[in-house]
């Protein structure tokens, strides 16, 4: 059970209680984990990326890499695996598409993210997964 665990995040205080969470999942259950951060600029949903400036999509690179690293940072000292991905596009989309091309047997996500949109219950991410995806999804409930 939860042999494969995908935790998508995007740098928000929300995010990183998911993975906390997730971590507290992985040792029980001794699961390999996967930390997912999906590049949405508008640049990566075109057709041809390749008009975007150089330094551009360096940004956005080294914005992924660095929070994929704060959230590795809570799996200092984890006695299991765990992996990060860098990945570009829709974010639903890929944390879908990617749960089910590599079998994952549970995502556990935040309920909100970066956007401070205070009326939403739920972001337009964590909802759109927990319609699509086809494993079983845990949205982590916080203060905000
Ligand atoms: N780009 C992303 N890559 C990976 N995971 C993401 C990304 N964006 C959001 N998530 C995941 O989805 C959860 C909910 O974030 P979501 O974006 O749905 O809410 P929001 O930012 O408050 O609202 P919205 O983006 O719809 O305005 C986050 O805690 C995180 O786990
Ligand atoms: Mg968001």
């Amino acid at each position: 059970m939860f042999g494969k665990i995908l935790v998508p995040v995007d740098g928000s205080a929300a995010a990183l209680r998911a993975v906390n969470y997730a971590r507290g999942v992985a040792e029980k259950f001794e699961s390999a984990v996967t930390l997912l951060h999906v590049i949405e600029h508008p640049g990566y949903l075109s057709a041809d990326i390749n008009k975007l400036p150089t330094s551009v999509i360096q940004d956005m690179d080294q914005n992924g890499e660095q929070i994929l690293a704060e959230a590795l940072e809570i799996f200092a000292d984890f006695d299991g695996r765990v992996s990060t991905k860098l990945e570009y596009g829709h974010a639903g989309i890929k944390i879908t598409d990617l749960s089910k091309e590599h079998s994952y047997s549970l995502i556990v996500m935040g309920r909100r993210g970066l956007s401070g949109v205070k009326q939403l219950l739920m972001g337009s991410v964590s909802n759109y997964v927990l319609h699509y995806a086809q494993c079983p999804t845990l949205i982590i409930k916080g203060e905000k």
